[in-house]
């Protein structure tokens, strides 16, 4: 019987969602249901349901009863937020991504904080103190002790703009707690935890409760600008090395966030009693003191899942049922292709703050897919044009047998697409690389 898969969201992360379905031998009929058509996923052959917003399940019941489908991949947070695992379970269609209980884990800092504190993950994690008060002196005293070097993290979704961090956004007590209070005044809560000093990465691992698969580690870059300037993005560009790490971490930071992922995998479980069952996000940083959690997202990154679902040789559709099934273990590990990755987003003038609709692409018919791939974002076609809709508009991976040339590839594609977007052209460099190598060296030196 053909497997019929529903991907939930059309953005450059879905688009690869598809890509990687629709490279499965098993050749599942793949459904997207959408707010906008996504070209690039159309042109992969499936089947688009439009609806007005991704949290409105009874539409996405709708079609799910109407396809009879096998399986729900919820592609962005929001829908995981609000509880489309829990919904899935009740019309009998496994859903693979968590339950609302589990979604927690990203859609409220406080709460995966104190479960990790809790449940004997406090040795992967900052200082922190969650305040609910307006008027809590507890807050000043945390700045104090801490000489200002605290982030402040709202405790609720804000689509990327719920985090402050001393230096970049704030410099004084009364900048940051004006946040804070509207952090409290929103959601209830506030999150300040000390600021680490290190080289971020992203580990994503698949889990179903006994056993964590990790993807390929990867590394994004969410400043605007050249050489991490300006202000912080949704993501400009992920890199990965040829052995699916990244050249400043050693194989014991690679064990060590593993090793934090299955704590705190067992800390949801015993927290909520109920399995966690998807992607688990780590969102890393390796330290002087080893490695550190900065957060968890509960579904795959964007931009990481290009670099990760454009190189993945295990079948992703084993991958996602053997999640539901509770039965990862049949897979022994994920294989990706042994070929370094990078990838950037071409973005809309103006973006993140105010970016422009409507820029034209001419995008080529053809080009050599063993070198580069191309996933849609915000973008549509009109009348046969490509026309920009969102920031981030098109993501091109390159590959190749180490960065440098996975570099030159995604450039040589970028130069073949005539628009007047602009991307980050240092992301993947030997410059920026060596520069992460010799920070991160002279952090373990500290050490
Ligand atoms: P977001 O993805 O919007 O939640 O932003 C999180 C970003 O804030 C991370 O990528 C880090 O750069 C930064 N951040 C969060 N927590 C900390 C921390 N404790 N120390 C240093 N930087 C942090
Ligand atoms: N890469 C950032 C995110 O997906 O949240």
């Amino acid at each position: 019987m053909t497997k019929k898969i529903i991907v939930l969201g059309n953005g450059g992360r879905e688009h690869a969602i598809c890509f990687a379905l629709s490279r499965s031998p098993q050749k599942p009929e793949i459904w997207n249901i959408a707010t906008s058509i996504n070209p690039g996923i159309k042109s992969l052959g499936v089947h688009i349901e439009l609806v007005k917003s991704l949290e409105d399940f009874e539409s996405i019941k709708i079609v799910a009863k109407k396809i009879e489908a096998t399986l729900i991949i919820p592609g962005p947070e929001a829908p995981l937020a609000q509880g489309i695992s829990d919904f899935c379970s009740e019309l009998e269609i496994p859903c693979f991504g968590p339950t609302k209980k589990c979604a927690q884990l990203e859609s409220s800092k406080s709460w995966t904080r104190n479960i990790l504190r809790n449940n004997g993950v406090a040795d992967a994690c900052p200082d922190y103190l969650v305040s609910t008060e307006l008027d809590d002196e507890q807050r000043k005293e945390f700045f104090e002790k801490r000489k200002g070097q605290i982030v402040v993290k709202a405790d609720g979704l804000l689509g990327g703009k719920g985090v402050i961090v001393a230096g970049d956004h704030f410099e004084t007590f009364e900048e940051a707690d004006a946040f804070a209070q509207k952090s409290i005044e929103k959601f209830g809560r506030v999150v300040l935890e000390e600021k680490l000093i290190g080289i971020e990465f992203s580990l994503l691992s698949v889990v179903d409760g006994k056993t964590v698969l990790d993807f390929r580690a990867c590394q994004d870059h969410k400043r605007v600008g050249e050489s991490d300037t300006g202000p912080q993005t949704g993501g400009m560009g992920v890199i990965s090395d040829e052995t699916g790490s990244l050249p400043f971490l050693t194989p014991n930071d690679l064990e060590l966030a593993h090793d934090i992922t299955v704590r705190s995998m067992k800390a949801v479980e015993k927290e909520t009693g109920e399995t966690f069952i998807g992607i688990m996000y780590g969102g890393f940083i390796a330290t002087s003191k080893g490695v550190q959690l900065i957060e968890y997202n509960v579904r795959f990154g964007d931009p990481e899942a290009l670099n990760i679902l454009s190189t993945l040789e295990t079948d992703f559709v084993d991958i996602c049922e053997a999640a539901c099934e509770k039965d990862l273990q049949r897979i022994a590990q994920i294989e990706c292709t042994p070929t370094a990755t990078v990838q950037k987003y071409l973005c809309a003038p103006g973006y993140p703050d105010a970016p422009e609709k409507g820029v034209s692409i001419d995008f080529p018919e053809t080009w050599n897919r063993d070198h580069a791939e191309v996933f849609f974002a915000g973008v549509a076609e009109k009348e046969g044009q490509l026309i920009s809709t969102g920031g981030r508009v098109l993501g091109i991976v390159g590959f190749g047998k180490n960065l440098t040339e996975a570099n030159m590839y995604c450039e040589k594609m970028i130069a073949k697409i005539k628009s007047d977007l602009f991307h980050r052209s240092d992301i993947g460099t030997e410059t920026l690389t060596n520069e992460r190598k010799k920070t991160m060296q002279s952090l373990r030196a500290e050490f």
